[in-house]
C-alpha cells in the first residue's frame, strides 16, 4: 500500500517503477528516437508562469467542467493508453472503474485486454473508445457497430499513427514478444507480486478486441503485435473520417491533430472534438508540444469543437495552464498509468486524486474560484503570443 504515500504523480511513479518488471515499465515509460518531443512535453509547463490576482475571495470554489453537454467532475479525463492489462490486474477495468468513481470520462484503448463490452458493462460511468482505422474497413466498422451496441459515447480515431513510431526500448525488450530470455525471466523473478496480481488472474493478455482481426488463436502478445502494425494503415486520409461520421452516431472525436488547418478540417468533416496530442513523444520525435499549438487551434476551432490535448501533463498547474489558455480538457496518458501499475485501481484513483486536488489548490492560489474564468491573463509566456 505504499501507493498511498506518493505526494505526487513523480512519486507514483517511483512506486509503479518498483512494482512492475523493467519491460512493462519501459513500455510505459519510453518515447520514439531520442525523446526529444518526450522531454519538451514536460519542459513546455516550465516556461509558462503564472500571473496571480490577489484578494479575491476563493472560498467557494469548483472544477466541474461541460464536455458534450454533460458535468465532469475534473477538467481532465483518462486517455487511451493499450495493453494496460500488463500492469494490473484487469487493467483496462481498474482505469474505467476508477474515472467512473471519479466522475469524469474514460477512454478505452482498442488495443485493450478486455473486451470493450465487457468494459462498458462492468464499468459504468462515461466510456469513449479509441480506435485505429485498420486497412481490413470491414473490421474497423464491426468495431463501430460493437461500440453502437454497447452504448459508448464517444470514438476517439488516432491519426497519428498510420505509420509507427520508433520506439527502440520495445524492439529491444519485445524482439520476440514475451518469448522470455534470460534477462526478462530474471525481471520477472525479481517481481513475485506482479505475477500475482497479472500474470496468475489474467494469464498473459491478449488483444481482447481483436479477436476478428487477427488470425485465431493469434490474438495473443505473441505475434499479435506485428499483426496489427500491418494492419496500420498509411493511406489514411480526411475521406476516412467522413466515413467514419456516416457511420457513427454518437460524439467523434479525432486525436492527433497539431494544427489549426487540420483542426479546421476535423470540423468540416463533422468531428464534434480534437484531441491535440504527439502520443506522448511515442511517434513524430521532434514535434513540438502541444501546449505550443493550444492558442491558434484554439482561436481556430474553439466554440465549435471541443478542444482537448494530451501530453506530459504531471501537475494539477499544468492541466490549469492548458484551461487558462482555452483547453475544455486533458487527457491523462501516463500520470494515470503510473497509479495503475502502483495499486491497480486504488493506484489509479490516487492519482486522480492528487490532480484534483493540485487543481483546486491551484486555481485557488492563482485568485480564480472558477475554472470557467481563466483566461491567458492568468499567464505569462515569454515569446508567445498570448490570446
Ligand atoms: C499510449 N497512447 C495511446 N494512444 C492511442 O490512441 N491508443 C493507444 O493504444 C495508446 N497506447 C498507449 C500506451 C502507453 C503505455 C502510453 C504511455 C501511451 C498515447 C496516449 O493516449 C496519450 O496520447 C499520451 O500518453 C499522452 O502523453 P502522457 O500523458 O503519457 O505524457
Amino acid at each position: 500500500t505504499d501507493f498511498r504515500r506518493a505526494q505526487n504523480i513523480d512519486e507514483l511513479r517511483a512506486v509503479a517503477r518498483r512494482r512492475v518488471p523493467n519491460f512493462c515499465f519501459e513500455y510505459v515509460e519510453g518515447g520514439s528516437d531520442d525523446e526529444v518531443t518526450l522531454r519538451r512535453n514536460r519542459s513546455v509547463f516550465e516556461e509558462i508562469g503564472f500571473v496571480p490576482r490577489t484578494l479575491v475571495d476563493v472560498s467557494a470554489r469548483g472544477q466541474t467542467v461541460d464536455l458534450f453537454g454533460k458535468p465532469s467532475a475534473a477538467p481532465f479525463l483518462i486517455g487511451p493508453t493499450g495493453f494496460s492489462g500488463l500492469l494490473a490486474k484487469e487493467g483496462d477495468l481498474a482505469l474505467a472503474r476508477a474515472a467512473a468513481a471519479a466522475g469524469i470520462p474514460f477512454v478505452l484503448s482498442n488495443a485493450s485486454t478486455l473486451r470493450l463490452e465487457e468494459v462498458a458493462e462492468r464499468a459504468g460511468g462515461r466510456v469513449w473508445m479509441q480506435l485505429y482505422l485498420y486497412r481490413t474497413r470491414a473490421f474497423a466498422a464491426k468495431l463501430v457497430e460493437r461500440a453502437k451496441a454497447a452504448g459508448l459515447e464517444a470514438l476517439v480515431v488516432t491519426t497519428d499513427s498510420a505509420i509507427f513510431g520508433n520506439r527502440e526500448w520495445d524492439r529491444r525488450n519485445y524482439a520476440r514478444p514475451l518469448k522470455l530470455n534470460l534477462r526478462n525471466t530474471l525481471d520477472v523473478a525479481l517481481h513475485p507480486r506482479w505475477i500475482l496480481d497479472v500474470l496468475v488472474p489474467d494469464g498473459v493478455p491478449r488483444f481482447a478486441n481483436l479477436g476478428d482481426l487477427l488470425p485465431p488463436g493469434r490474438d495473443s502478445v505473441r505475434g499479435a503485435a506485428s499483426a496489427i502494425a500491418k494492419e496500420l494503415d498509411p493511406s489514411l486520409s480526411w475521406t476516412d473520417i467522413r466515413w467514419l461520421r456516416d457511420m457513427w452516431p454518437g460524439k467523434l472525436i479525432v486525436k492527433g491533430v497539431m494544427t489549426a488547418e487540420d483542426a479546421a478540417l476535423a470540423a468540416e468533416c463533422g468531428a464534434d472534438g480534437i484531441v491535440l496530442s504527439n502520443h506522448g513523444g511515442r511517434q513524430l520525435d521532434g514535434a513540438v508540444s502541444t501546449m505550443e499549438v493550444l492558442p491558434e487551434v484554439v482561436s481556430e476551432v474553439g466554440g465549435r469543437l471541443t478542444v482537448m490535448l494530451d501530453g506530459g501533463f504531471r501537475r494539477g498547474s499544468d492541466i490549469v495552464k492548458a484551461r487558462a489558455l482555452g483547453a475544455d480538457a486533458v487527457l491523462l496518458g501516463r500520470a494515470t498509468t503510473y497509479g495503475l501499475a502502483a495499486g491497480g485501481e486504488a493506484g489509479v484513483a490516487h492519482a486522480i486524486d492528487i490532480l484534483k486536488t493540485e487543481v483546486d489548490r491551484v486555481v485557488g492560489l492563482l485568485g480564480c474560484a472558477d475554472l470557467s474564468q481563466l483566461d491567458a491573463s492568468f499567464l505569462r509566456w515569454p515569446g508567445h503570443p498570448m490570446p
